[in-house]
């Protein structure tokens, strides 16, 4: 990617059009982490094609997994996994690349904590400035040896394999399914039953994607909205065939896309719809968008698989809403894209608690108030607040994506509503998640 890319988005007359996404991000990490621990053969259908998986994909090979393209499609790859199994991998001779991907390194520290090899992460600057002491705290405390920069605070990450892991009972000092994942990785390698405690539940691609692979992971609620996971350690992951659903987090752009745009009709086939991932559709419904949602395939077990629906969203008048820092978890990666939303929509839209968004690819809470700002709307950041006045009238504006993909589609949406033209600096980052997102820009749009 150049640094002086630029893309050139002009307002759309008409939105119409059937889209498939890359396969979900998250789900594709974790199909190819742990068809690396499992022995034996694993297909992985419709992964996201987007630079973070790779970097998931490059590390898998580096660590002895034979990880094989079988098909691609500019947005989709399927890989063939052959692995010798977490008892099999091997020490990595060089440096493991994570590039731009914070569930790369946070995961596969997890997965490499109990495995007697030696390994170091790291990436590209923005990821060494991603906090990593979230995740070196619960996984000392297990007993694994990890050291990071400026006092274990950042990455690049030492990963000292070794020593025997000890189950413990952690809850994550932030609501963050990366570290959750990692601890939950690490158990797989400990003696006894860990236990996970969160005070807000996030995505739980993880579990269910252990269960399906034969561990059990159990679940409790507590009162608040507060969720404990537990793994029993030293159980063999098994290798399975996975089809990895379309990521509503690229869904998000075009749900947006289509409810503020004045004349749009858009359908997105096959979007993961995980209870815990869905938060976008039900904050836009909540703001009134006119939002069809048709389930497709079978679900299976509920606990296990991952539900889908085919989305339809069409043209509506939006309202403000209320986000609590409990929603805000749970969309953590689409805040960017409602900011846009909310700025069309009648009243004041108020988003608590938002802080962890200054701790993705960008400073996102900076990024998404200088880039609306740009387009002439009023936001206002207050602490880890966000404040939106909606019924703003958008005019085209330069803007810097700051390499951050969200941040990329997210202007490149805005520019479609907005009175002349808009350009994004750096749009190539929109590939980090969703390689084609241009072309698709330009073929649904009239
Ligand atoms: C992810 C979890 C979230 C999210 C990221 C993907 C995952 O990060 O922002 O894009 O796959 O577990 P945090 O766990 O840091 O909130």
């Amino acid at each position: 990617m150049l640094a002086t890319d630029v893309a050139t988005v002009r307002p759309a007359t008409r939105l119409r059009g059937e889209l498939r996404l890359p396969g979900d991000k998250s789900i594709s990490h974790r199909a190819l982490i742990l068809a690396t621990l499992a022995a034996g053969s694993s297909t992985i259908r419709g992964a996201g094609d987007g630079a973070d998986v790779r970097s998931t994909a490059g590390v898998m090979r580096a660590l002895g997994a034979e990880v094989e393209r079988i098909a691609e499609d500019g947005r989709t790859v399927d890989y063939r996994i052959s692995s010798p199994g977490a008892g099999g991998l091997t020490e990595p001779a060089g440096i493991l690349d994570c590039g731009n991907s914070g569930t790369s390194l946070r995961l596969i520290t997890g997965m490499l904590a109990g495995l007697p090899m030696t390994a170091i992460l790291d990436g590209d600057a923005s990821l060494r400035r991603r906090p990593v002491a979230r995740i070196i705290e619960p996984l000392r405390s297990m007993g694994a040896v990890l050291h990071g920069r400026r006092h274990d605070s950042l990455p690049p990450l030492t990963v000292v394999g070794h020593s025997p892991l000890m189950a413990v009972d952690v809850t994550t000092a932030v609501p963050s399914a990366q570290v959750k994942s990692a601890i939950l990785l690490a158990a797989l390698q400990a003696d006894g039953q860990t236990t996970v405690r969160e005070r807000v539940a996030t995505r739980d691609h993880t579990e269910r994607m252990l269960r399906a692979r034969g561990i059990p992971v159990g679940r409790m609620d507590d009162e608040s909205d507060g969720v404990a996971w537990t793994l029993e350690g030293g159980l063999a992951v098994q290798a399975i065939d996975e089809q990895v659903p379309g990521d509503v987090s690229a869904a998000a752009f075009w749900l947006v896309a289509g409810s503020i745009h004045a004349d749009a009709e858009l359908t997105i086939r096959d979007v993961g719809v995980n209870p815990t991932r869905r938060g976008i559709i039900d904050l836009l419904r909540a703001m009134g968008a006119d939002i069809d949602e048709r389930p497709v395939g079978d679900a299976g077990d509920p606990d296990v698989g991952e539900p889908r629906a085919d989305l339809t969203v069409r043209s509506a008048d939006l309202r403000a809403i209320d986000v609590s820092p409990v929603q805000v978890a749970e969309a953590i990666d689409e805040i960017p894209v409602l900011c846009l939303a909310a700025s069309r929509a009648r009243g004041t839209t108020t988003i608590r608690g938002a802080g962890e968004l200054r701790h993705k690819e960008s400073d996102r809470i900076a990024g998404i108030a200088d880039g609306l700002t740009a387009f002439g709307v009023r936001i206002e950041v207050d602490g880890d607040d966000l404040r939106v006045h909606g019924d703003a009238h958008l005019h085209g504006a330069p803007t810097d994506s700051l390499d951050d993909h969200r941040l990329a589609m997210t202007f490149a949406v805005a520019g479609l509503i907005a009175s002349d033209t808009t350009t994004i600096d750096r749009p190539g980052s929109a590939a980090i998640s969703y390689p084609g997102f241009f072309d698709d820009l330009e073929r649904v749009r009239a």
